[in-house]
């Protein structure tokens, strides 16, 4: 079966050309100038629309045990939402509960997710109990195609590490090519201004933003980039929200440490504000880092642009409103961590795009080209050339659409971004040769993704 993407403007990390793509099964057969390739099985007239390499989000947690419940997306519904916002590729967290091996969590992870994804899919490796079995299972993980390993510096009690622990786990990494990644937050500290809130009658979601001060993103970022530089390991920062984290990894960037960092659209768009909504609204908003004040979204812009920030992810992580974000209601500190988003990264980002904020080259490498080289994709995924796999997105640049969580598919009873008025919409979507999204509709499964087996990041010097 051939399929014809003809008179479409095919994006890179180098920008728009006019071209067309020639797709063979699974994989892309040829680029080729317009009118040059086919004739095909069937044609998709792309005239007036972008066709770039599908999304791939490296930061998800579906159906993620926490705060005692667990995130609302199965691996069947996150993925099908991420294909209806042009994102092909999902890699998700396995998350390691202390007493418990990295493999059985990998098993764990696979009996969730294989058979039952829309899109293709890997896993990074959260390692909350270091020990020597745990240090001696991360090669296995990297043999089993998980070479990215989240560590945090939050969470006192749950998945806190201590800087010993974050250093053996780091030398570990140095010695066999692996990633640690890093939730760089001051949790010890945090959790001293979360009590001291709560007893003085503090109790409202607001609170968990004021007790997540950013020096303290600023102070664990840069104490991560100095444990990466004693071991030598290669360092990732997860979900960067503040001007102060990444004035640190920019510093280190410079001096050609192997560090690099993600952001996420909630902090490119979303602030303080929204957490501070009355009527316990702003629980909608709780994730941590927490947003920010908005004086900090234009350093986050300028860092995407100078690639001290080389990726964006969206950290999905949903709780409904109605009986999830609830059980903090008391007690902002019980109120379940995350935010929703996989499906509006690519609409999200193509407003910075509108907006002057992105090159269209840096939305593909951002969004797409950048994840699958740090996670060891590329060229299978990142990029529409003659051998990667058919991951298609072909994208209306002029249509107009509004977020809202009566037309979003995640299965959660909220929207982060209700009303949001966006400029640009998906209209096809190819995942492995299979349209999956058509302008009429979902006409995926939830059985055709497949696990990925993921070499090392690329971009290791
Ligand atoms: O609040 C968040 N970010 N929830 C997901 C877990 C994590 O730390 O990434
Ligand atoms: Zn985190
Ligand atoms: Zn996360
Ligand atoms: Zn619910």
């Amino acid at each position: 079966m051939t399929t014809l993407i003809s008179g479409g403007q095919v994006l890179s990390t180098a920008g728009a050309s006019a071209a067309d793509v020639l797709v063979d099964g699974e994989t892309i057969a040829a680029v080729g100038a317009p009118g040059t390739l086919g004739p095909a099985d069937e044609t998709i007239d792309a005239t007036g629309k972008y066709v770039l390499p599908g999304g791939i989000d490296a930061h998800t947690h579906m159906e993620m045990p926490f705060g005692g419940t667990h995130s609302v997306d199965t691996f069947g519904t996150g993925t099908t939402a991420a294909a209806w916002g042009g994102t092909t590729t999902i890699i998700d967290f396995a998350v390691q509960a202390k007493g418990t091996s990295l493999l059985s969590t990998m098993d764990k992870w696979h009996a969730k997710a294989d058979g039952n994804c829309a899109i293709d899919y890997g896993f990074h490796m959260i390692v909350s109990d270091v020990n020597d079995s745990s240090l001696k299972e991360m090669q296995a993980c990297v043999d089993g195609g998980v070479g990215s390993f989240k560590m945090f510096m939050a969470y006192p009690g749950v998945f806190y590490s201590t800087d010993g622990e974050i250093l053996l786990a780091m030398q570990k990494a140095r010695e066999i090519g692996a990633t640690i990644m890093m939730h760089a937050e001051n949790g010890i500290a945090i959790d001293q201004l979360a009590v001291q809130a709560f007893a003085a009658g503090k109790i409202d979601p607001v609170q968990h933003g004021l007790t997540r001060p950013p020096e303290l993103e600023g102070e664990a970022t840069s104490r991560a980039i100095q444990l990466a530089k004693v071991t030598g390991a290669p360092l990732y920062i997860v979900h960067l929200s503040a001007s102060q984290a990444l004035a640190a990894v920019a510093e280190a960037r410079d001096d050609g440490q192997n560090v690099f960092a993600e952001t996420c659209p909630q902090y490119l768009y979303l602030s303080i504000e929204d957490l501070a909504k009355p009527d316990f609204e702003g629980s909608k908003y709780v994730a941590s880092p927490p947003l920010r004040e908005k004086s900090h979204q234009a350093d986050l812009w300028r860092g995407l642009r100078t690639n001290d920030l080389s990726v964006v992810s969206t950290d999905h992580c949903p709780f409904c409103f109605k009986d999830q974000k609830e059980l903090g209601r008391g007690d902002f500190r019980a109120i379940p961590n995350g935010i929703p988003g996989v499906e509006h990264r690519m609409d999200l980002l193509h407003q910075g795009v509108v907006a002057g904020e992105l090159t269209l080259g840096r939305w593909v490498e951002t969004c797409s080209t950048t994840p699958a080289r740090m996670f060891g994709l590329y060229p299978r995924k990142g990029v529409i050339a003659a051998g990667s796999d058919a991951d298609i997105v072909i994208y209306d640049p002029a249509a107009k659409q509004t977020l809202s969580v009566e037309t979003h598919h995640m299965n959660v009873d909220y929207s982060a971004y209700e009303g949001l008025e966006i400029t640009g919409k998906v209209e096809t979507v190819l995942s492995r040769g299979r349209v999956v999204v058509t302008p009429s509709g979902f006409s995926g499964s939830t059985t055709h993704g497949k696990f990925l087996s993921r070499d090392l990041n690329q971009y290791l010097n």
